[in-house]
């Protein structure tokens, strides 16, 4: 199975993906958060996050308009990446009364205009993410011939509406339909925390579910379960690559603390208040230790079990 790691705005940055990357890996590709123009201009974040010539990652574009696409595409071309996807799936509001996001899907000759960057920029393998609908399903469906005639390498689907924000079901069903027509590789997205909700989908995309559990795209791609101290091990080694690739950062405290937002959500409540509530760089590492020592201890007893 090949596993796709999700893009997720403020979890999913540089120090994170890197980190992941050289500690555990099992993953494809890592999609970068949406880039987007800001009254003409790009965010200062962006360009930094841009910058951290991980040039096997994928940058993501938020545009509406063939010239906002196109000046995105030349800003990842120009920094030498060779992907691009485009973001039909944002669900935000802001996001969606612009008519960005999922707020484009209703209107096919916007979405028809953004497509034309892909000839465009030849030297970029551009892929789609998307949602069902911003209100209903026909609107995914209706775009199924416009999407087989642009040379895509994939398209990933959270099979929902964008006004069901990131709650509510996703209909397997629809997914299956829409799916079933696209002459491109499909890839599943959305609310995959087990190997059993990945196992029937040869290529799936997870966010919330790697954030919480890293090891799963490892254990889902190589078909292995890892256990025991192996796991608290690379877990470990994973934080302290986060950690490390924050160096010279500003507050890279909070930075950290946003980590477990999804981190380890089994971990034990009180040691992960602690972590939560720590003043300082010092006290923080000191408590991520304390936490990483009692799964391991928990291992020991069989208390623990993924
Ligand atoms: C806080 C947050 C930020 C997100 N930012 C992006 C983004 O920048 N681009 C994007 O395509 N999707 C974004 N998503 C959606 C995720 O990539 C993914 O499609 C969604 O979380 C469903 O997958 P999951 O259930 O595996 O997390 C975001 C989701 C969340 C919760």
């Amino acid at each position: 199975m090949r596993v796709y790691f999700a893009p997720l705005q403020g979890y999913t940055e540089s120090f994170q993906r890197l980190a992941h990357r050289q500690v555990i890996g099992g993953c494809a590709e890592y999609y970068r958060p949406f880039i987007r123009l800001e009254r003409g201009e790009f965010r200062r974040r962006d360009l930094v996050e841009l910058s951290d010539g991980d040039l096997d990652s994928v940058p993501q574009a938020l545009a509406r308009s063939y010239d906002e696409a196109f000046r995105i595409s030349e800003l990842v071309s120009s920094h030498g990446f060779r992907r691009l996807d485009l973001n039909f799936g944002c669900p935000f509001p802001k996001v969606v009364s612009g008519g960005y996001g999922s707020g484009i899907l209703g209107n096919a000759d916007a979405v028809r205009d953004v497509l034309r960057v892909v000839e465009a920029f030849p030297g970029l393998s551009c892929s789609v993410k998307l949602r069902l609908g911003q209100s209903s399903v026909d609107e995914s469906m209706s775009l199924i011939p416009l999407l087989n005639d642009t040379r895509l390498c994939q398209v990933v689907m959270n099979p929902r509406l964008g006004r069901q924000g990131f709650g509510g079901e996703a209909d397997w069903a629809a997914y299956e339909a829409f799916a079933s027509q696209i002459r491109h590789d499909m890839i599943a997205n959305g609310d995959m925390l087990t190997k059993d909700d990945a196992s029937r989908f040869s290529a799936v995309m997870i966010g919330r579910g790697l954030l919480g559990n890293p090891l799963l795209g490892l254990e889902l791609s190589e078909g292995v379960a890892i256990e025991g101290e192996k796991r608290v091990e690379l877990l470990r080694m994973y934080h302290r690559a986060m950690v490390a690739n924050l160096g010279g950062i500003e507050q890279p405290l909070q930075k950290l603390k946003t980590v477990w937002d999804y981190f380890l959500p089994d971990a034990k409540g009180r040691l992960r208040k602690a972590v939560i509530k720590s003043r300082s760089l010092d006290e923080y590492l000191g408590c991520v230790e304390a936490l990483f020592d009692s799964l391991d201890s928990e291992w020991a007893n069989g208390d623990l079990r993924y």
